[in-house]
């Protein structure tokens, strides 16, 4: 399988703190990559360091063979790099509608806008039925699914998910990542960062686990499903 995304020797963090340590991983394109980790392990601060929200320290970058390590993150995104991030970040006073036009705004994602829309609320039946609600009145699951279906009006190849499922009942959970999964077989490749280990390696195809912003093991996520290191510690088997 062909890399997309390939991260090398990255460092990054904040100020003086440094949060990620020489840490590397790749995305297969048409993959569900997974990256598991407890609080504080990094997560976020990888994500943010992919997207370009958050500048590397050392390391490097490449996206479909491209060097983006210094590319701002607007042209990550038109390249192709879009990140859904931590706690949905909605607009309250947008309606549904508006907000995924939002995230249509790059040309090259503009163009198609109406298709996309459609094709959005036909992946989210509940987000058409909703479509002239305001953003700030829907459930949480609601709300998570109108945040990826924003991101998607992108039109991006890779999308980045920072713990989607957080805070959510264990069913909308549950819908959640079966629409993970319906989105990868539309074609688009996925880096999925979750505490929610089992059913993230149950939908993952390849898993990374990052611990105290180191990557600390890597492999096959069913062959990690079954790892006594990853039942222990992140499974509480
Ligand atoms: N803006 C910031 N300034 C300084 N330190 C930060 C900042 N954001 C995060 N950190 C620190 O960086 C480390 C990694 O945080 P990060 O949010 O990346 O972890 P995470 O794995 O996403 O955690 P969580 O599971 O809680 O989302 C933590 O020690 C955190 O305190
Ligand atoms: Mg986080």
């Amino acid at each position: 399988m062909t890399e997309l995304l390939s991260v090398r020797d990255l460092d990054a963090g904040y100020g003086p703190v440094q949060v990620l340590k020489h840490v590397g991983f790749s995305v297969s394109e048409h993959s569900i990559t997974a990256v598991i980790g407890s609080n504080g392990a990094g997560k976020t601060t990888m994500m943010r360091t992919v997207a370009g929200l958050l500048s590397a320290s050392s390391g490097q970058i490449s996206f479909a063979g491209k060097d983006v390590t210094l590319t701002p993150t607007h042209l990550r995104v038109a390249e192709g790099i879009v990140l859904i991030p931590e706690g949905r970040l909605v607009f309250p006073d947008f309606t549904v509608e508006e907000t995924l036009r939002i995230g249509a705004y790059s040309s090259r994602a503009h163009a198609g806008a109406d298709a996309r829309a459609a094709e959005m609320y036909e992946l989210f039946p509940r987000l058409r039925e909703r479509r002239n609600v305001r953003a700030g009145s829907l459930s949480g699951g609601e709300q998570q699914m109108l945040a990826i279906a924003r991101g998607l009006m992108a039109a991006p190849r890779l999308l980045l998910l920072d713990e989607p499922s957080l805070g959510l009942a264990p069913s909308t959970a549950q819908m959640l990542f079966e629409t993970i999964v319906e989105v990868r077989r539309r074609g688009i490749t996925i880096c999925l960062v979750e505490q929610d280990v089992h059913s993230t390696l149950e939908i993952a195809d390849y898993a990374y686990v990052l611990e105290d912003g180191a990557i600390v093991a890597d492999g096959l996520a069913n062959e990690m499903l079954g790892s006594a290191q990853v039942r222990e510690s992140y499974l509480g088997l």
